[in-house]
């Protein structure tokens, strides 16, 4: 089910991150910037396989057994002819340049019969990021500069593998125990909801490509053993995060950067939209939104029987630009934001019931706030708890509606209908 979804064949748009680039570019919503050049050059591809093969298949996965006789340079290069054949195959199953490129470049790192010395430079890295789950830098076996941020599934929040014990818990997909700050939010959901972010907004909100990989992987970094592991893979986007940006760069970044960014984060429920999770790319003059392990949490899901709240957070409400009146463009967006079809998607991703119904009420409730000539900062206020940890009145709202139908909340139609009452009520008064 999930391979439809990530192959080439789909309606998932597929980059082509090895080109190189013209210098003015224009996307699909007529906005024009300057292109940087590509992270990685064109791959060049590799010859293919001798039809004799000296070398002997040692995994399901292709492990080739790299010869001791050759010098370094002729053993990577046989190495590369060997693997080769797997690019060809991943090729054929349809996948885009940049995956084949991350896993092949995985399985060397990680090929037990490929010498250390021929794959240093391309061995993945830890982010370094002080943050609490498993991210890795992937980098291309050419020119090996980053192409990509891998996230292991098991290396999640509160997930086996994580590299920090503090957030390390074994995994029971039965258990219904939700550890952490985020109670609508399951450990080990993190890559799916990284897949649906780009699914629903990569073309309008930058979200760079992203897809599930599948690659043999180190059990924790202190361990050389594998494993194969799944997992969210991202696109790299250059750049810098806003955290490392100066007042002045961010008070000057466009408007409708810090609109795109809104209007997706109010659609999509961002959890943790904070100034670390957004990257500037000073040659597009665009913010690029990442990590989205939190988005589509199912705590404002109006069928659960208590504990509905909204976890959302949202750091551009303190932004200068949020007071501007709503971009154009991004109203467009979110208005023309069909959610019948990405729903249909995000169930074919695996995306819990629960996320689905909150995912459908943050667009119905953004859609009729920008409707009513809301602004991106009372709509993110009104969805967000408050510092004090009061709920946050979109919740109210949910509940409210909820009260008023007693059993027949569990009938969506009568829900919306009833939930569109109770906005009304609340803030169409208190707004002027
Ligand atoms: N697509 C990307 N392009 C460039 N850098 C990235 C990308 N994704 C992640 N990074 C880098 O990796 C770091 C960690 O990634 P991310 O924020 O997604 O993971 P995290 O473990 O959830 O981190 P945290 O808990 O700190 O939010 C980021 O701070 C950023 O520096
Ligand atoms: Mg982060």
């Amino acid at each position: 089910m999930f391979s439809k979804i990530n192959s080439e064949d789909s309606n998932l748009p597929s980059p082509d991150y090895f080109s190189d680039v013209s210098e003015i570019g224009e996307d699909v919503h007529g906005r024009t910037y300057r292109k940087r050049k590509a992270e990685s050059p064109v791959i060049k591809s590799l010859p293919n396989s001798p039809s004799k093969s000296h070398r002997k298949e040692v995994t399901e996965h292709r492990y080739f057994q790299a010869s001791v006789t050759l010098s370094p340079s002729k053993k990577l290069r046989a190495c590369h002819i060997e693997y080769s054949k797997r690019v060809l195959e991943l090729h054929e199953e349809g996948k885009s340049r940049l995956e084949v490129e991350a896993i092949v470049a995985i399985e060397i790192a990680f090929d037990p019969y490929v010498e250390n010395d021929e794959k240093t430079d391309f061995l993945p890295l830890p982010t370094g990021a002080e943050g609490t789950a498993g991210s890795y830098y992937i980098f291309d076996r050419i020119a090996c500069r980053k192409i990509g941020v891998f996230k292991p599934r098991d290396e999640e929040q509160f997930m086996p593998n994580n590299p920090s014990s503090t957030y390390r818990r074994p995994y029971d997909p039965d258990s219904t125990d939700r550890p952490g700050n985020r109670k609508g939010h399951e450990p080990g959901g993190g890559w799916r909801k990284e897949i649906a972010a780009f699914i629903v907004g990569g073309d309008f909100a930058d979200v760079p490509f992203t897809c599930l990989l599948k690659v043999p992987f180190p059990i924790r970094r202190t361990q050389s053993e594998c494993v194969i592991k799944e997992g969210s893979f991202q696109a790299f986007a250059p750049g810098k995060l806003l955290t490392n940006c100066t007042r002045k760069e961010i008070s000057n970044l466009p408007t409708f950067e810090v609109h795109k960014i809104a209007a997706f984060d109010l659609l999509t429920g961002s959890g943790d939209r904070t100034l670390a999770n957004l990257i500037y790319d000073d040659i597009s003059n665009r913010l690029i939104p990442i990590d989205h392990g939190y988005n589509f949490l199912d705590s404002l899901d109006w069928m659960k029987s208590d504990g509905i709240k909204s976890e959302t957070k949202f750091a551009w409400i303190r932004l200068e630009q949020i007071k501007q009146p709503v971009d154009p463009e991004a109203k467009k967006w979110a208005l023309n934001y069909d959610v019948e079809k990405n729903t249909s998607l995000l169930r074919k991703l695996g995306i819990s019931e629960g996320s689905i119904r909150e995912h459908k009420v943050r667009v119905f409730f953004a859609q009729w706030g920008l409707r009513q000539g809301f602004d991106f900062q009372y709509l993110g206020r009104l969805s967000s708890p408050s510092s004090s940890g009061k709920n946050s009145l979109i919740a109210d709202m949910v509940m409210e509606a909820k009260a008023r139908l007693g059993d027949s909340a569990s009938n969506e139609t009568l829900f919306f209908a009833t939930f569109e009452k109770v906005l009304s009520d609340t803030l169409l008064e208190s707004w002027s």
